[in-house]
């Protein structure tokens, strides 16, 4: 791996990883593409260690032609492809772009990718690798008592987000079993931790409680999410990269199975205990129960053993740690925050999807 071409690497993710790959491959170099939607931020990419390694390249995963230039320009061995559309609540409100940029955006990445690699042989003798980032949510909603997803189970997506990541993996993997693309999927389940956007529950969360804002906690608050830190999730796909099989799949999971409602609780508790003079104290009195989301999977968990027994890799981050990492992050990062907070996309954002969930009563 010599010249990788990340996708949406100005996001949550993204950047992470691209932090953590120049500080463990001293020889990378790093292209990323990025269309800087509302998740994109530069804010995300300051700080990066040895940034001369790194180029931000504005533009969108379904432009074929600069796609295509990108992998020729820059000599792309490896792609580690992130950029999508990734909130199910916006995918239920407008899931046509879920459809443009993970499907689309998807099969023209792949595509160059076979045009460059395969058909050109442009890098002939060189180690290559199309790595595809997916979801646990690919795989639907598990019952209670059901034993969680390992690499064989069925794909049964629920959302519009989850559908449009599911045809994404099977694009990918119809490539590698047609034209022999070289590829690997990760399917993670929920991460969290530093430059997350704050639309998803943990963020969101954190910065409404810190500001006395509602917490709004979906239906009863009794789904369950396996939860990862994300610097597990990064060292899990670098470790898939450089070290997994080509054309394998492999399920990445935190292996902490808490409710909605027990992270909010333990949010609040983390916000309590550091800081006892905040007029807010406690916060859990901001929790209110509002409409839920429309098809709201039940339950996600994810049996990672597979990466386990064959890479080594398992999580290192507790939730408890990470959690409270996490609020201090956040708590000590206002420029970030307020960054985002006041974009007019974010605002408008917070009253379409918070105003059409009137609080729930009894
Ligand atoms: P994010 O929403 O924070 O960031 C997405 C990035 O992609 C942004 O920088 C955005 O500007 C960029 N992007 C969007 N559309 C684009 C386009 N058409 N062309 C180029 N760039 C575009 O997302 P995230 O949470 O960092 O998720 C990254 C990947 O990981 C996604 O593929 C997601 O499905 C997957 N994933 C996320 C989680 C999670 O819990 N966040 C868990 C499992 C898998
Ligand atoms: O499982 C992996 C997936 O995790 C990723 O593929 C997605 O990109 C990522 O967004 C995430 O999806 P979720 O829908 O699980 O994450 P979110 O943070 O939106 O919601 C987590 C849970 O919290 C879910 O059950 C809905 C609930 N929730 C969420 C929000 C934003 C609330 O109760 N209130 C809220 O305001």
């Amino acid at each position: 791996m010599q010249n990788v071409l990340v996708t949406g690497g100005a996001g949550f993710i993204g950047s992470n990883f691209i932090r953590y790959l120049l500080a463990t491959s001293p020889i990378v170099r790093i292209t990323n593409l990025d269309a800087m939607t509302y998740a994109g931020s530069l804010e995300n990419l300051i700080n990066l260690p040895d940034p001369s390694r790194h180029i931000l390249v504005q533009g969108d995963i379904t432009d074929a032609v600069l796609v295509g230039h990108l992998l020729r320009r820059y000599e792309i061995d490896t792609i580690v492809h992130f950029a999508a559309e990734t909130h199910v609540d916006r995918s239920v409100l407008n899931p046509q772009q879920f459809i443009q940029t993970n499907v689309l955006g998807t099969f023209t990445l792949a595509e160059a990718a076979r045009q460059y690699w395969l058909v050109d042989q442009s890098l002939h003798g060189r180690v290559l690798r199309f790595h595809h980032i997916s979801s646990d949510e690919v795989y639907g909603s598990l019952k209670p008592g059901e034993p969680a997803w390992d690499e064989n189970c069925p794909y049964a997506p629920n959302s519009p987000y989850a559908a449009s990541k599911a045809a994404s993996d099977h694009i990918v993997r119809a490539y590698g079993h047609t034209y022999g693309l070289p590829f690997s999927i990760t399917n993670c389940s929920n991460n969290y931790g530093p430059y997350q956007f704050p639309e998803k529950l943990i963020p969101l969360m954190v910065l409404n409680a810190w500001g006395g804002k509602v917490l709004p906690v979906y239906g009863d608050g009794q789904q369950i999410r396996d939860w990862l830190h994300v610097a597990d999730h990064c060292e899990a796909i670098y470790l898939v990269i450089t070290k997994g099989k080509v054309g394998e799949t492999y399920n990445i999971g935190g292996g902490s199975q808490p409710t909605n409602l027990e992270i909010v609780y333990q949010l609040c508790a983390i916000l309590d205990e550091l800081y006892p003079e905040s007029p807010h104290t406690p916060h859990k009195m901001l929790i209110q129960f509002v409409a839920d989301r429309p098809g709201h999977d039940q339950r996600y968990a994810v049996d990672f053993s597979k990466i386990q027994r064959e890479l080594g890799w398992k999580p290192r981050h507790n939730l408890g740690d990470g959690l409270r990492q996490t609020v201090e992050w956040y708590l000590d990062h206002p420029q970030w925050v307020s960054a985002i907070q006041n974009q007019p996309d974010y605002q408008a954002w917070i009253s379409k999807n918070y105003q059409s969930r009137p609080e729930k009563t009894g």
